[in-house]
């Protein structure tokens, strides 16, 4: 894994746009795999800025979304749904069409899996996928466990995992208990990935990470197996290496 240390949280959001901009400049029609949680806003407005500016241009881009809370309509502002098109695709010139996310609102979420994976099986390739990381080291909604699934599939979330979300939601009572979400599989499939790490919060993850070890006790310790990933971190993220 290549590593980048930044000064800060908007470093880390420049690095990663400029990263984005320099692949859609060196081909037409770009996919990009996309996440959510707080770690990426940062990214998604220095993208829109840069759309305004006119240096970018998504009318032929193509985006895969990570995961979806199980049960929540995109209409529901705590969707991934939601939060992509009000952070990003309602803000530049991407065709919705083209933007894919799991359907979290399924009656039969197993079956919206296998659908999922089969949308990304159709697609060529995923040029660039973005991650964040989650505290207990989940990435996607892959948790910690024993052994991990490859492929798209429904996933329990993890107490810690709520706990950590809840702070999106009313209480934690709201906190979906289950998620469809793309498998390390899916995501080691991507011909690049940059990882985004800002805050103190995650620096325990970070430290863990840089052993020598991989486990599927830290799902992100498997992106060691994949030849071209870059960890951009904050100095506070940064703060126990
Ligand atoms: C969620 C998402 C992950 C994300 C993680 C970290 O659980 N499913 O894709 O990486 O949160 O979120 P944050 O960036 O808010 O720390």
């Amino acid at each position: 894994m290549e590593i980048k240390i930044v000064k800060d949280y908007q470093a880390v959001s420049e690095l990663a746009a400029s990263e984005i901009e320099s692949l859609m400049n060196s081909k037409e029609e770009v996919v990009l795999g996309l996440a959510t949680g707080s770690t990426p806003v940062g990214l998604y407005k220095e993208l829109v800025k840069m759309y305004q500016q006119e240096k970018l241009d998504f009318s032929k881009t193509t985006t895969v979304n990570l995961d979806e809370y199980v049960g929540l309509k995109g209409s529901h502002p705590q969707s991934y749904r939601y939060f992509m098109n009000d952070l990003l695709f309602n803000h530049i010139n991407i065709d919705l069409k083209n933007t894919h996310l799991p359907d979290g609102a399924s009656e039969n979420p197993q079956q919206a899996a296998v659908d999922y994976e089969e949308e990304l099986s159709k697609l060529e390739t995923i040029d660039l996928q973005i991650l964040g990381i989650g505290t207990n080291g989940h990435i996607a909604f892959n948790e910690p466990d024993d052994r991990l699934s490859l492929s798209t599939h429904v996933v329990n979330l993890l107490p810690s995992t709520i706990e950590d979300n809840a702070r999106f939601f009313e209480s934690i009572d709201e906190v979906p208990k289950t998620a469809i979400t793309m498998g390390v599989g899916s995501i080691m499939k991507a011909q690049r990935i940059i990882v985004l790490v800002s805050g103190k919060s995650k620096a325990p993850i970070v430290a863990q990470l840089m052993d020598d070890y991989v486990s599927t006790q830290l799902p992100a310790s498997l992106l060691k197996f994949h030849p071209r990933v870059l960890l951009i971190i904050d100095e506070d993220a940064a703060s126990l290496l």
